[in-house]
Parts: C-alpha cells; sequence; structure tokens
C-alpha cells in the first residue's frame, strides 16, 4: 500500500471521502458498514466537512468510528469561508468536533477561499492548535497564487495540506500548482478521485483503453482511476463510497502499481496540461 506522509504522521495513501452521505436515513447503514470496512482493511483517513449535509455527513462519521481507537484514525474536517473568521471559527470547530464526537481534528481545512482575510483565518487555526483541538491545519481549492500568498503570511508556512480535485480527466494541477507543491513538500489531498463515479465528464468508463489496462491488472477502471492518482507518491486519495463493495475495491486499488509502459499509454490517452489551466473545482 502506498503511503503519504501529512504533518510527520505515515498514511495509507487511500483514505475516505464522506460528501453526499447521511441525508437519506434509509442508506445510514450502508453508509456507515462502507466506511467501517476500509477501517477494517487499513484506512485511517476520514474527511468530512461543515458543509456536507449541514453536520449529517460528520454524524455518519461519528457513528462509523464508534468503537474503534481513535489515535489510529486520521479525520480531517473542514470549515466554511463564512465561518473562517476570528468571530466565528472557534464555534464551527466546536459544533463538527461534537458533530463527529471527538475532541480533535488530526487536520482542519479552509474549504475554500472566501470573504475572511486569509491572515485571519491563519490566526485563529494556529491558536486552534494551541488549545489542541486540532493537530494540524490546511486548505482547500487553493491554486498557485493563493498558496504564494499564504507563504507570505507569519505562520503561512504551518500548512500541512492542500486539497484540491485531481483525477485522470482533470490533471489541469500537474501544470504548475503540484510542481509547486513538491517543491516546497505540501502533500495533496486529490478529491473527486474518481470523477465522482464518472459522472463529470462521462469519458472515463467506456473507455477502450482503460478496460484493457484495468483487465490487465484484473481490476476495475475505479480502482486504475484511483490507483494513479497516488502513482507518485506526496498524494493522499480520499474516494466516497456508500457500499462496502466499493469500499473494499478502494482500499485494494493502493496495491495497484502502473508500468511505465502503462504509464505513458494513460498519459497519450488523457494528456497532462501544457499551459496554466484554471483550478477545477466542483
Ligand atoms: N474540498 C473540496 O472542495 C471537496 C470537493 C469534493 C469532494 N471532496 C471530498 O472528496 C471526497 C471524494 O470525492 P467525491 O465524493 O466528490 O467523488 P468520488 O469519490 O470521485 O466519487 C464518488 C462516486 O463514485 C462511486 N464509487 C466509489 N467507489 C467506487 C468503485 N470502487 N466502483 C464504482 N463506483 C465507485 C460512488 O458510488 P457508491 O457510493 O455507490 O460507491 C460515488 O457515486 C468527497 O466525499 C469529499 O470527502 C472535497
Amino acid at each position: 500500500m502506498k503511503s503519504v506522509q501529512i504533518n510527520g504522521v505515515q498514511l495509507p495513501a487511500v483514505g475516505i471521502g464522506t460528501w453526499n452521505i447521511g441525508d437519506d436515513p434509509a442508506k445510514l447503514n450502508d453508509e456507515v458498514n462502507a466506511i467501517r470496512a476500509g477501517i477494517d482493511r487499513g484506512a485511517r483517513v476520514i474527511d468530512t466537512a461543515e458543509m456536507y449535509g449541514n453536520g449529517k455527513a460528520e454524524r455518519v462519521a461519528r457513528e462509523a468510528i464508534n468503537g474503534y481507537q481513535r489515535d489510529n484514525l486520521f479525520i480531517i474536517d473542514k470549515v466554511l469561508p463564512t465561518n473562517a473568521s476570528a468571530k466565528q471559527l472557534e464555534h464551527s470547530l466546536d459544533r463538527s468536533l461534537d458533530n463527529v464526537g471527538t475532541d480533535y481534528f488530526d487536520l482542519y481545512l479552509l474549504h475554500w477561499r472566501g470573504p475572511v482575510p486569509l491572515a485571519e483565518t491563519i490566526n485563529e487555526m494556529e491558536k486552534m492548535v494551541a488549545k489542541g483541538k486540532i493537530k494540524s491545519w490546511g486548505v482547500s481549492n487553493f491554486d498557485v497564487s493563493d498558496l504564494q500568498e499564504m507563504w507570505s503570511l507569519p505562520s503561512g508556512d504551518h500548512c500541512v495540506a492542500n486539497q484540491d480535485l485531481y483525477n485522470l480527466d482533470e490533471r489541469g494541477i500537474e501544470y504548475d500548482l503540484l510542481p509547486m507543491m513538491a517543491d516546497h513538500r505540501l502533500p495533496l489531498i486529490a478529491y473527486s478521485p474518481l470523477a465522482q463515479g464518472d459522472t463529470i465528464s462521462g469519458k472515463l468508463t467506456d473507455n477502450q483503453l482503460l478496460k484493457e489496462l484495468a483487465a490487465n491488472h484484473q481490476a476495475t477502471i475505479y480502482q486504475v482511476m484511483l490507483a494513479w492518482t497516488i502513482r507518485n507518491g506526496n498524494v493522499l486519495t480520499i474516494p466516497k463510497s456508500s457500499s462496502v463493495d466499493h469500499a473494499i475495491a478502494n482500499w485494494e486499488a493502493g496495491e495497484i502499481e502502473f508500468t511505465n509502459d502503462e504509464l505513458k499509454i494513460l498519459a497519450k490517452e488523457f494528456p497532462k496540461p501544457s499551459s496554466k489551466q484554471p483550478l477545477a473545482t466542483i
């Protein structure tokens, strides 16, 4: 299993996303069981946010992690930009901690940039670290200029990760953002690594070449997509699934290794950008 280091903690590179869960009580058992299937196999990272179902996803995560050893998990939560202020951030954090049923998050992210000055958000993040409510902080949906601005601010270099959209069909960040993050040893957390079940462009699951490559690995196209996001290290990938079978498949995708030839074939079919692209977001 590939691994990635975040804030000095070595973690399996396949984690668990939680967007779009908790909305339908009839699906609760499946959602909880899928998260547990991942943890039972060895997954440690759970990614959630106050935004997801307005706390509902956090509460599903709470149920899923009940009974597991807290210090074996690495829980990521996110504050909404409008709440990332001196006045609001700690209230949001306390509510999220309460929803998830824990007294600290391993990593707390600014979900995306908003109206609050970045310096103010960083200052609050630092205060929460000092209080022990979070172990570290990071950002999400940040592009090159955002990171440069962040690094110019006091304590901006304490940021431990940037979470951005990244999948085989969305390689824009490889042009300049990923190389810059690599220079700064800032890990990427790849969100929507399965292109939301290939519902974004719809180009992946019917692709003949991907079908053949998956068959060679006795894997599914989704497993190939996931393994591709973590092929180079320094990336944590966080697929969401409400199905036990999919959750197990996602975990097992962390074992897939591509040959150089396979990576070249994939790069030809899904080229990386040759110019600056607007940051892809969902
Ligand atoms: N920071 C941000 O702004 C941001 C934005 C978006 C997402 N995120 C985070 O990233 C996580 C993942 O992204 P996402 O939820 O947008 O999409 P995703 O993980 O790319 O795709 C999820 C979809 O893929 C399906 N799926 C999962 N595993 C599968 C498998 N092995 N085979 C076939 N289908 C599979 C799921 O269906 P089933 O449930 O039926 O398996 C679901 O429909 C989120 O849950 C969230 O934690 C962060």
